[in-house]
């Protein structure tokens, strides 16, 4: 039986448990980062591969699409990557639709940060500032993203409740 301890496990407490028990008990919200299923990941209905738009409407612009009714932004990278970010720069909460993807980078029309398209790592300032500012920067979501049959597909964490 696969087992694993969970560092969140409140005051200190750790306790072994398996796999499965461990996801039911301590991440009821799909946030069961490290824990891999019997066949190598963990898979739930809340993270499902959930088909989008044609292949060939994804472009190097950002655009949204409602995924069981929540908005993701698609968009290719220079390389011909497809990728899938949320919708609002995390600077201040300001709609990315329609930003370039240039190279592997998006950058946001209003103050001009700067994502890396794939991680959503920040990329400008962080790297400008000092590790005492840098580090209240925030990253872009990213959401994975796999093209099959012509199709976009993109897996969403499982809402907050
Ligand atoms: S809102 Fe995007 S950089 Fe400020």
């Amino acid at each position: 039986m696969r087992s694993s301890y969970h560092p969140r496990g409140g005051g200190g407490r750790f306790h072994r448990l398996s796999t499965v028990e461990h996801v039911r008990r301590c991440c009821p919200r799909g946030y069961a980062r490290g824990v891999t299923g019997a066949e190598g990941r963990w898979n739930t209905a809340d993270m499902a591969w959930e088909r989008t738009v044609r292949s060939e409407d994804v472009t190097g612009v950002l655009s949204r699409v409602e995924v069981r009714g929540r908005p993701v932004l698609l968009g290719r990278t220079a390389d011909g990557r497809a990728i899938a970010v949320a919708p609002r720069c995390p600077h201040e909460n300001r709609p990315l639709d329609g930003a370039p993807v240039t190279g592997d980078e998006i950058s946001c029309p209003y103050h001009h940060y700067t994502y890396d398209a794939r991680t959503g790592e920040n990329r400008s300032p962080r790297a400008q500032l000092p590790p005492s500012l840098a580090c209240h920067v925030r990253d872009l979501r990213v959401y994975p993203v796999q093209e099959r049959d012509g199709w976009v597909w993109i897996r969403l964490r499982r809402l907050p409740r």
